[in-house]
């Protein structure tokens, strides 16, 4: 049975906004982004929104629904009460371009600072032979969708801009964990991790695991890892003989 709903939509860009209201029809089995599409189809043609296949796949359509950082297109209007209002808003780690929509290239610019999958030498593409059982570790991390809601909701960045330079986020920590454990890869990005992508400021809290679409164990299955790797290689006592000898 379909029913009015209240919506709160923030409306501006990057000199400022405000929360308007709207009253929308809402149709049994819909989401969220069916009905911004709504707004824009009959009450509000110029409301910017980033969207691509609607099925949780894209990673396009991340905002803050009622606070929590969420897929507009993966979060069912049944979620709410008839009588609730839905507050959406844009992602607040990134800066706002307009509307719901954000400027997200600084995971981009973090993308470009990781050293990228380096196979043996002499192995050509083509060339790659891997059993299952060995990728399965990293697998898990292929699923991400690049949604940034994880890095939308980690407390370094979230209200911390001036830690963005240090700090890559969760998405490129499993991203450095996935090359990490992979099979073939020959490069070691322990110390960058720790020293240029800021793995150290990660306290563990977790909220970035719990708004991952996909479900990816970003915390246990690849920051704590990585946080053990680092602190081995730190504390293995050939390689700090090494590095000090280096240091002279
Ligand atoms: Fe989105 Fe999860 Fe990938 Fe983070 S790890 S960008 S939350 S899919
Ligand atoms: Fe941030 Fe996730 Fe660590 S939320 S503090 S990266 S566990
Ligand atoms: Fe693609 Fe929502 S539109 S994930």
């Amino acid at each position: 049975m379909g029913y009015d709903a209240q919506f709160r939509v923030w409306r501006g860009d990057a000199d400022g906004g405000a929360l308007e209201d709207y009253s929308i029809p809402v149709n049994e089995g819909e989401v969220v982004l069916d009905i911004i599409h709504r707004l824009q189809a009959t009450q509000t043609p110029d409301l910017a929104v980033r969207w691509n296949c609607k099925a949780g796949k894209c990673g396009s359509c991340s905002a803050e629904i009622n606070g929590q950082p969420r897929l507009m297109c993966m979060t069912r209007m049944s979620t709410f009460t008839e009588d609730e209002v839905v507050t959406v808003t844009p992602l607040r780690a990134f800066p706002v371009i307009r509307d719901l929509v954000t400027d997200v290239s600084f995971n981009y610019e973090k993308a470009r600072e990781i050293p990228s999958f380096t196979p043996p030498p002499g192995l050509g593409p083509g060339e790659y032979r891997m059993q299952q059982i060995d990728v399965e570790r990293s697998q898990e991390f292929r699923k991400c969708i690049e949604c940034f809601l994880c890095q939308n909701t980690c407390h370094v960045i979230r209200d911390h801009d001036d830690n963005k330079p240090a700090f890559s986020g969760p998405r490129f920590f499993i991203r450095v964990a996935e090359l990490e454990m992979h099979p073939l890869d020959t490069a070691d990005r322990r110390d960058a991790a720790q020293e240029d992508f800021g793995l150290g400021l990660c306290n563990i809290t977790k909220c970035c695991t719990e708004v991952c679409p996909e479900g990816i164990k970003i915390t246990d299955n690849a920051i704590i890892p990585m946080k053990e790797r680092v602190v081995d290689r730190r504390y293995d006592p050939i390689v700090w003989l090494g590095n000090k000898l280096r240091r002279r």
